[in-house]
Parts: C-alpha cells; structure tokens; sequence
C-alpha cells in the first residue's frame, strides 16, 4: 500500500520528510525511486512527469499537491482513478492574503505613490472610498469565496461569476455566459480565480477587458490573474495595458513558467509580478490533508474534493 510523490518543478525532499514523518509506518517513496509499480495505491502529485501516473496498475487514488488539476488533466494517459484536489485552510488564507493584498494595491493606487516616493514628490490624490470600487471575482469557489469573504469588511462591492448560478453572502453573482457581460460592466478590479479546463483557456482576452467598466473611480479597470496563465492571452493584457484599457495588472501566473526573460511584465511599469507563489503548497499541513483522506478512505469513508473529470475542476 506505498504511497509515491511525484513531484517535479518543487523541492521534494520536504514532502518526502513530512510524509515519513506523519506517517511512518507506512510505505512512502519519491520519484524516481517508484519500486515495485504494483505496491502503489496512492499518488500524491504535482507536475508529475507524463505517462507515469499510467505505469501504476494497483493506483487507487491520485492526489493533486495544488488546488488546480490542470498539471494532471492535461495528461492523456491519466488513469481512470479518482482526482483529490487541496481545498485547506492553509492555502485559502494564503490566496486570500494575496487576493486582499493585490485590490488594495490597486485600490490605492501604489504604483502611483510608488512612483511619488522615488521622485520625492510629496502629494496627496483623490483617494476613493472602498464603497465606491466594485471587485469582481471570477471563480466563486473554495478560493474566490475565501477572497470575497475576506473583502467584504473592507466595504468594497462584491460582484462574482461564476458556471452555475452561487448565493455568496455580500456578493452580487452572476453565472455562465448570460451573466459574463453583465459582470463585467460592473467590475473595476477583476480577480481571476477560475481553473484551466478546456473552457476557460485564453479566457482572458482583449475583448473581455474591453467589456470591463469604464465608469469607475479609479479611472479604469485593473486585472489580478491568480488563477492560472493558460486562461489569459499575454499579448493582449500587453496591448490593454499599453492602450490605457486597463490601468494596471497583478499577474502571479503565466502561459509559460518560469516566465521567459523576454517577457514584456518584467519591466512594465503598469504590472506587479510574482512567481507563481500567490498561495503556496505547504508540505506540513498538506500532506496532513491527503494523510486524513488516506485515513478515511481505509475506514470506508468516502473521498472529499474529488475532481469532476467531464468539468475537468
Ligand atoms: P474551485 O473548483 O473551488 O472553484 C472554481 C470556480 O470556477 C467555481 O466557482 C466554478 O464554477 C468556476 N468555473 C469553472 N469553470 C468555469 C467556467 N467555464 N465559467 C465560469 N466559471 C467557471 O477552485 P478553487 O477556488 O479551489 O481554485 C481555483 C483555481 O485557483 C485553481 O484551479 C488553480 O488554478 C488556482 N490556484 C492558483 C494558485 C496560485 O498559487 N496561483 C494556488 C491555488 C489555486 P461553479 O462554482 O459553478 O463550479
Ligand atoms: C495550486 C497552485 O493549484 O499552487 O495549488 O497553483
């Protein structure tokens, strides 16, 4: 009953300590090292390299190491097994902390006091209330709803959207294709918490930010992608930004990882980037997630936050 992590793309060595050290009477191996493919029952992975997932007979359940499955999905020999995905609150309070931190960066417009600083330009603008900006999220699941929840006592307004129609407390919704264009108009800030799934790549486009609203307080929209890069066309959040459609841009992922350093977002001043690293897997509190499952699953229990393989989330 082994259980093997197959990691690539993360320092392993930690999960591989965790694991062994929760649990160590159990059977806990690290790719390469698979052994005997048919002791296997449990795969715990991110990035995991292709085909190999296929090269276990005795596989019961796989584990995906992240919140998104996509690293799996796009895996064409993928076995037909249950999909777990994280849902814990170790990684929803790191998304929200990167969700909150990002509005109020545009919100409060830093880039623009940013520059201030660094020219010794001490002047105060017209800084709008949160009541008066509109936050629209895309994506009200585990994550989106964290992030609205935690929003909400700032004052700004909530707006969300999402594929099946969402009763989320403070949160104007909207739902599906019908329900896109009104949530656009209503958006300043756009935070994008929605998976990749055939549906959804190079969402994100021009026309979409076009139809974002051009009637607010903080002089036009601004974009937040922490969902993942495959849903966004980089070329025209490049083109939006440099045409003034959007204001500015806090982009945690990309099409391609790490970001080639011919990318135009290095250096552009409307952009705030990072490493993909908006809500890190932890190795102590997740692997004590897919242990719990582990757990349950042998007492007859049934899995939790299975992914649904037809939606691909
Ligand atoms: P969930 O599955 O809980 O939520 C996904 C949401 O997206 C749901 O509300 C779903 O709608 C909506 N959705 C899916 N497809 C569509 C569509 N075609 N049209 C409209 N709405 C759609 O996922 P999580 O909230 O846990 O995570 C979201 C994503 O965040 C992950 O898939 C991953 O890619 C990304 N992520 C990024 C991290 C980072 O560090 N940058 C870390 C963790 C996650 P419905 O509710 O109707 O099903
Ligand atoms: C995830 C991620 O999906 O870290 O959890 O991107």
């Amino acid at each position: 009953m082994a259980i093997l992590l197959a990691i690539t793309g993360w320092e392993p060595k930690a999960w591989l300590e965790r694991f062994r050290t929760l649990a160590p009477e159990r059977d806990v191996r690290l790719i390469p090292d698979v052994g005997d493919p048919s002791a296997v029952r449990y795969a715990c992975a991110w990035k995991p390299p292709a085909g190999l997932l296929a090269t276990l007979p005795k596989l019961q359940v796989i584990f995906s190491l992240g919140a998104g499955v996509d690293h799996l999905m796009k895996d064409p020999t993928l076995p037909d097994v249950p999909i777990v995905r994280i849902v814990d609150p170790d990684l929803t309070m790191r998304m929200t902390e990167y969700v909150v931190l990002h509005v109020l960066l545009h919100h409060r417009r830093f880039k623009l006091y940013d520059a201030q600083q660094r020219d010794h330009v001490w002047q105060e603008n017209s800084d709008p209330s949160a009541s008066a900006v509109r936050v629209g999220i895309m994506g009200l699941g585990a994550l989106g709803q964290a992030a609205a929840a935690a929003l909400r006592p700032l004052g700004f307004q909530l707006k969300g959207w999402s594929r099946s129609p969402k009763d989320v407390a403070g949160v104007e919704t909207f739902a599906g294709t019908d329900g896109l264009k009104p949530f656009l108009t209503k958006t300043d800030i756009l935070v994008v918490l929605l998976p990749l799934t055939p549906d959804t790549r190079n969402f994100i486009e021009y026309d979409l930010l076009r139809g974002l609203a051009r009637d607010g307080v903080l002089g036009g929209p601004s974009l937040i992608n922490a969902g993942r890069g495959g849903l966004q066309v980089e070329a025209d959040i490049v083109r939006a930004l440099d045409d003034g459609t959007l204001t500015g841009a806090s982009l945690d992922v990309f099409q391609q990882e790490p970001l080639p350093a011919t990318s135009p977002f290095w250096a552009h001043p409307k952009v705030f980037l990072t490493p993909h690293n908006a809500a890190q897997s932890e190795p102590n509190a997740l692997s004590k997630y897919v242990l719990k499952q582990i757990e349950q699953l042998e007492r007859g229990l049934p899995l939790e936050n299975v992914v649904d393989r037809k939606l691909g989330y």
